[in-house]
């Protein structure tokens, strides 16, 4: 065995059994040694410089699972995309761990990695994460699941209030919960959690109350068009009242909003994304006649007015309480508009917020909308005097700046 064969390997592994699949880590990755299947997340050891870029962002915690390997018995990406579970460690051969442990190598992650802040705001709330695994979950029973959008629309998407009953499940506006559906996979291994964000305000869908919403798509076509049947969203919007549901988390220690006054909420969503921004929304409207709170200015993008999820509700907030602006992309008879079109036609508002140290930014929807709205929020700063980079930096040093694309 010759020296490199011989070094010890520090080998970077994702947990099967956690990992719920949310792509998180792969987009994180700078070196692309993030790679999956239908079945799992892995690690290529040829290319990951441990680097730590993709740990943060995990809102399970399955990615930050190590081995001491030899570099020439490390386990390759076909033996991970093998896995159930992860291997215990493995007793290194006499005398071959000579050769000391390569030290992280610090790696500047990719543009898009580095948008969204590492950091909460500094006024968040503490979150608990992770209080129920898919060994230990929460038994939530359905008390409400009823259809948000239009029914003459092609878009079925469900408001589904989960009650928790006496078991403690604490959440915050931002974070997300883990749904783990029944039956198995094409594996034969029980399906994975699927990984859907809180729509309701931490005091409860019904204030006072130990309840969560969720707003669930049920997918019926895969990214390309084909059809397909989504396992989790179908399963959850096909439920009744009375029935129980197996729950994991809670995920998500930065996409939190701040609770000091003034703070201004700037929020750009497509779709479900506008799960968070409800739950932040329903906070501040509860919380006004305290006085707490700025400004709230909202995108929210869909393809009609039908297929908006909430469109009714939202539609009755008060002109003073939150700046609505909706772009529709399918209406006939008028021009394709994206979010971030909306955001440009609204510079001038949108520049004055991001001129306030007190803006926070939260995106969520669509992946392909990060770079159109990173793209309009770089234009209208730079429009307005303001320096992009600096204050990008800025954004994401005070926690100030959250994405979560899927
Ligand atoms: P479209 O699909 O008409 O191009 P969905 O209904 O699939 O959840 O999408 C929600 C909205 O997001 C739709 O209006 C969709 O437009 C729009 N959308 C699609 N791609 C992008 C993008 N790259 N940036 C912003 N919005 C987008």
């Amino acid at each position: 065995m010759d020296l490199a064969d011989a070094q010890v390997l520090r080998q970077h592994l994702i947990d099967p059994e956690i990992c719920i699949r949310c792509n998180t880590c792969e987009e994180t990755c700078p070196v692309k040694a993030i790679t999956h299947d239908a079945r799992n997340y892995v690690v290529d050891p040829a290319k990951c410089k441990a680097c730590l870029a993709c740990i943060p962002p995990c809102p399970t915690g399955a990615i930050d699972n190590w081995r001491t390997v030899l570099r020439a018995e490390a386990y390759s990406v076909e033996e991970q995309l093998s896995w159930d579970a992860l291997p215990g460690e493995k007793a290194l051969g006499l005398g071959t761990a000579t050769a000391p442990a390569e030290p992280p190598v610090a790696v500047e992650p990719a543009v898009s990695a580095i948008a969204s802040s590492p950091l909460p705001p500094w006024s968040a709330s503490h979150p608990y994460v992770n209080l129920y695994t898919h060994k230990n979950p929460a038994i939530a029973t359905v008390v409400g699941n009823y259809r948000v959008t239009d029914s003459a629309s092609e878009s079925d998407t469900h408001h589904i209030v989960l009650d928790f009953g006496a078991t403690p499940f604490p959440v915050l506006e931002g974070q997300s919960i883990g749904i783990l559906p029944p039956g198995e996979d094409g594996f034969g291994r029980p399906h994975h959690a699927r990984q859907y964000s809180i729509a309701s305000p931490r005091d409860g869908e019904r204030p006072g109350y130990n309840n969560i919403s969720l707003t669930v798509k049920r997918v019926t076509v895969d990214h390309q068009g084909r059809p397909v049947r989504g396992v989790c969203s179908n399963y959850l919007c096909d439920l009744k009242r009375g029935d129980t549901v197996r729950v994991i988390g809670p995920f998500g220690s930065t996409f939190l909003m701040p609770n000091h006054t003034p703070s201004h909420l700037l929020m750009i969503c497509t779709g479900t994304g506008s799960a968070p921004m409800r739950a932040m929304t329903e906070r501040r409207r509860r919380r006004r006649v305290k006085g707490e709170g700025g400004k709230l200015m909202l995108f929210f993008g869909a393809r009609t007015p039908q297929e908006l999820p909430y469109f009714g509700p939202l539609m009755n907030l008060p002109k003073d309480f939150i700046d609505i602006n909706l772009a529709f992309s399918r209406v006939p008879g008028q021009p394709k508009r994206y979010v971030q079109d909306l955001m440009r036609e609204r510079a001038p508002a949108v520049a004055e917020l991001l001129r306030d140290d007190n803006t926070y930014i939260y995106v969520c929807g669509l992946r392909g909308m990060e770079t159109g709205v990173l793209a309009a929020l770089r234009d209208i700063a730079s429009a307005h005097g303001l320096a992009w980079e600096p204050l990008l930096a800025r954004l994401r040093a005070e926690g100030r700046l959250h994405l979560e694309t899927y």
